[in-house]
């Protein structure tokens, strides 16, 4: 694979570089992939802190959390339902669809973590039982009270409920950085009521009920305050603890930062894997420390990973 000139073929890495990466993936028995919101980023979803992500004026991770939906269910909802509005009408981009022939070809060697909740993996068709979505999905909707087990999976309805809607979706998300000084989720609950008093606030009444219990219905995501499933977390490290090497670890359009994403990235390390970053800014990589034996591959991640996984889809 070498190009005419001496120019570099890529500006996010070496060719040399490309090719370690791609013998070593090539090679690689065990893969496990964590990715985050730069992964949908050329999908047109707004990332979270990367980019100061704001919805309507508000930051998109203080409405992320049980304490807001508690305090204010029709503004989350709004919230979530201008996210819903916005994953389904994204496609899946070049980067999903190689991650999900990744998986296909690699099978039970490679585990897919995803901390995204617009569905766009599934959508490229990634193996179900290959991906882990550790925050949920926007398309599933379950019940508010704990105690029900009412789910709703995959419901593709735009609006959900009628009163749910949002006509100017896509221009209430903007990646605008503020300089909103930190205060208690509490004063950002309360201003978010007094931005929000002039658009009709949606009462509790007219948000969608649970056919079984008549609580609210809420989406099937894990907020900040809550926990991830237990469950899908022994699947995972069941699969970890089957073999006692890793031989790769790819961290895709994610900071890293939040649990339990920096636990993967030590615990790779210390089953001997190689860490291979892809990321639209290397500066933003919370606290991800990089080794000699690693990579940076710094750019859009839907540009990167066709490229990188090339010659393994291949052969
Ligand atoms: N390609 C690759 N990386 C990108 C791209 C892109 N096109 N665009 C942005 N990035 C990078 C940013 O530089 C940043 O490092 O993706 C990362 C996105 O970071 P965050 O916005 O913090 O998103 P993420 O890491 O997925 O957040 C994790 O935190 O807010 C919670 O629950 C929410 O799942 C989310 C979690
Ligand atoms: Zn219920």
């Amino acid at each position: 694979m070498s190009s005419p000139s001496s120019e570099p073929q890529y500006s996010f890495a070496t060719e040399e570089e490309i090719n370690s990466f791609g013998k070593h993936l090539y090679k690689s028995k065990r893969i496990l992939a964590l990715c985050g919101a730069g992964l949908s980023a050329a999908s047109g979803i707004p990332t979270f802190r990367g980019s100061g992500a704001l919805w309507r004026g508000h930051k998109a991770a203080h409405l992320s959390s049980i304490e807001a939906f508690e305090a204010n269910p029709g503004l989350v909802w709004k919230y979530m339902m201008d996210g819903r509005h916005l994953a389904l009408q994204a496609k899946p981009n070049a980067g999903h669809e190689a991650l999900a022939k990744l998986a296909k070809k690699k099978k039970k060697g490679f585990v897919c973590l995803t901390q995204n909740i617009d569905g766009l993996s599934e959508r490229a068709k990634h193996p179900r039982d290959r991906l882990y979505s550790l925050h949920g999905s926007l398309l599933d909707i379950k019940c508010s009270n704990c105690s029900c087990d009412y789910y709703d999976k995959e419901n593709l309805k735009d609006p959900l409920t009628p009163d749910l809607t949002g006509d100017d979706n896509l221009a209430s998300f903007s990646s605008t950085a503020t300089s909103e000084p930190t205060t208690s989720l509490t004063s950002q609950l309360f201003s978010m009521t007094i931005q929000e008093s002039k658009k009709p606030v949606i009462p509790t009444s007219k948000l969608p009920h649970c056919p079984k219990c008549s609580s609210v219905l809420r989406p099937a995501v894990v907020w900040f305050g809550e926990s991830l499933s237990q469950t899908m977390f022994d699947e995972i490290n069941a699969w970890l603890d089957a073999e006692k090497r890793l031989d790769l670890m790819m961290v895709i359009g994610t900071m890293a930062e939040v649990y339990p994403a920096a636990r993967f990235v030590q615990l790779a390390k210390d089953k001997g894997a190689r860490i291979a970053v892809v990321n639209l800014d290397g500066g933003h990589l919370g606290g991800i420390q990089l080794r000699k034996q690693d990579w940076l591959f710094e750019g859009d991640a839907a540009e990167i990973l066709p490229v990188l996984f090339e010659g393994t889809l291949e052969n």
